[in-house]
Formats: C-alpha cells, sequence, structure tokens
C-alpha cells in the first residue's frame, strides 16, 4: 500500500517517489505541463493519505489536490539536499562537503557542507536550454531523439578550440579546449552541417557552461567533489562524458547518483516522515 507519496514539481517534468508495497522505491516522471495526468493518476491511489512537495509548481499541484488530508510543502533546495544526502549514503559516498549542481530546466548550484547548504551560483542554460536550441536549430523537439542524434554528432567542425586560434604558437592552455563554442560558425559560413553535428555541438555547449561555473564555484569554496543531478543527465551519456571529463581536466571529482533526476521528490517523500517524527 502506497500510504506517502513525494512530488517535485519542476518546469519541465514533475516527478514522483513512493515505496510500493514490495518496499521497493519506485520513481516516476510527468510533463509540468500536464498536471492533470499526475492528479489524474494520484487519484487513482485511494490510500494515500500524505503528500511532501516540492518545486516551482508545488503550489499549482496543491491546487489541484485538495483530497488528501495531509500535504507537507517542502522548498526546493530543502528537499533537493535532503534526497541527495539520503542517495549519497545509500551509494556509499563518505565526504560531506560538496559542490551540487541541478542541471533542471535551468542550472542551479548549491555548496552543501554536511546537513546545511547554501545557493552560490546558478545559470539559464540548463536542459530547457539544450531542448530549446535544438528545436530551434534542428527542428528536433523531442528530448529522447535530440540526446540520441546528439551522441553519433562531432563537433569539430562548429567549436573553434585554443589551438585553431593560437595557429602554429604554443597554447596558453590546453589546445583542445573550447574557445568558442559554435566559433567555427562565423568564420566558415559557407558549409552545411548535419543534424547531429548541431545537436552534439548544442550539448557541448550547455555541458561546458554548466561544469565551468561548477568548477569556478568548487574552487571558491574549496571543495573536490560536484555532483550533477538533474533529468537532463536521463540516459545522456555524451552529456555525461562533456561534464565528467572537464571537470577531471580541472582536478575535482565528478560524482552521478543512480537516480539523479529525483533527489527532490525523495527529499519531498523524506520530508513527510521527518515531520511525522516531530
Ligand atoms: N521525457 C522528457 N521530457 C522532457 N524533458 C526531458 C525528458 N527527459 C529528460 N528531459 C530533460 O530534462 C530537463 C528537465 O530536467 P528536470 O526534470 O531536472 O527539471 P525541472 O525540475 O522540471 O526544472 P527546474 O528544476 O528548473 O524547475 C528538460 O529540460 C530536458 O532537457
Ligand atoms: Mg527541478
Amino acid at each position: 500500500m502506497t500510504k506517502a507519496i513525494g512530488i517535485d514539481a519542476g518546469g519541465t517534468l514533475t516527478k514522483l517517489a513512493y515505496v510500493n508495497e514490495f518496499g521497493e522505491l519506485v520513481l516516476e516522471h510527468f510533463p509540468s505541463n500536464d498536471l492533470h495526468a499526475v492528479t489524474e493518476w494520484i487519484s487513482k491511489q485511494p490510500e494515500i493519505e500524505e503528500i511532501g512537495i516540492t518545486g516551482g509548481r508545488a503550489e499549482q499541484v496543491k491546487d489541484l489536490l485538495k483530497s488528501v488530508k495531509s500535504i507537507h510543502y517542502i522548498v526546493e533546495f530543502e528537499a533537493t539536499l535532503k534526497g541527495v544526502r539520503y542517495q549519497l549514503m545509500q551509494e556509499g559516498h563518505q565526504f560531506d562537503r560538496s559542490i551540487i549542481t541541478n542541471v533542471g530546466t535551468g542550472t542551479s548550484i548549491h555548496y552543501m557542507d554536511g546537513e546545511t547548504h547554501s545557493r552560490v551560483g546558478g545559470t539559464g542554460i540548463g536542459g530547457g536550454t539544450l531542448v530549446g536550441l535544438a528545436a530551434l536549430t534542428t527542428g528536433i523537439y523531442n528530448y529522447n531523439d535530440i540526446i540520441k542524434q546528439a551522441q553519433s554528432g562531432e563537433r569539430q567542425e562548429m567549436d573553434l578550440l585554443v589551438q585553431d586560434i593560437y595557429q602554429g604558437m604554443d597554447t596558453p592552455i590546453s589546445g583542445t579546449l573550447t574557445a568558442s563554442n559554435f566559433g567555427k560558425m562565423g568564420i566558415d559560413q559557407t558549409k552545411n552541417h548535419p543534424t547531429e553535428n548541431i545537436l552534439a555541438t548544442v550539448q557541448g555547449l550547455v555541458g561546458e557552461v554548466i561544469t565551468t561555473l561548477s568548477i569556478q564555484l568548487a574552487e571558491q569554496n574549496q571543495v573536490e567533489h560536484i555532483i550533477y543531478i538533474g533529468t537532463t543527465l536521463n540516459e545522456n551519456e555524451a552529456l555525461k562524458k562533456i561534464i565528467a571529463n572537464y571537470t577531471k581536466l580541472k582536478k575535482k571529482t565528478p560524482i552521478f547518483l543512480n537516480d539523479h533526476g529525483f533527489s527532490g521528490a525523495i527529499g519531498a517523500l523524506l520530508n513527510i516522515a521527518a515531520n511525522q517524527n516531530k
């Protein structure tokens, strides 16, 4: 019997977390532009008595859930931290201090120190940008189609590397780093580029901006680990590789959690129990 459920209603996706009758954690997501699908799903589970809820669309979902007796709201960043701490413990990680980079529709970056946290930065470049720029440049709107095609694309005909600028000279930093994302496009405008290359380059831009900012904030706060979460990483090996390689190059340790999209929903679920124990 599912008595309690955690909900993270985000800008793009609404995530649910609950423990089923076999004691297993079940995770699901729905598009946030179809909140009625979420409430319909919940109305079909009459045994649900308590809901923990977070995210920017929480108030909208709450309004649609009038029949549920007990709704516990938790601020998004608190829920995310609770969820991340639980996931770190489950996966056997030992460190206490870290940067948490949540690549959602936009990207929000936090400094975690044990049970406390503070927001240290963020950028409007996120999963929404990946889908938005991909749609604008190729006409492909579906996230899964975008990442599948990006996987087989190449970036060297579009991105300008440091070594492309420093021709015949020693480079001041590694020559294979990106000097300018899409920088070759303004120099040679005659070429037609395959869709998968455009998508790979969009993904490179998003991944590198997020990672650059995360590394700088890790340096500022003198931490080694950067935990990258958010549904933008879903099935997205190419994006994870961009993030991981650049993070390691800068001598930081990237961490990808198993259920990286569900930290907020898991945190909202855990918060119900925390409230009951008060
Ligand atoms: N099935 C899917 N449908 C839409 N987007 C998806 C899907 N799977 C992965 N994504 C990617 O995940 C991103 C949303 O990630 P996430 O669910 O973490 O954000 P959110 O919580 O909705 O947003 P925010 O936290 O900024 O309010 C999308 O922008 C897209 O890049
Ligand atoms: Mg979110």
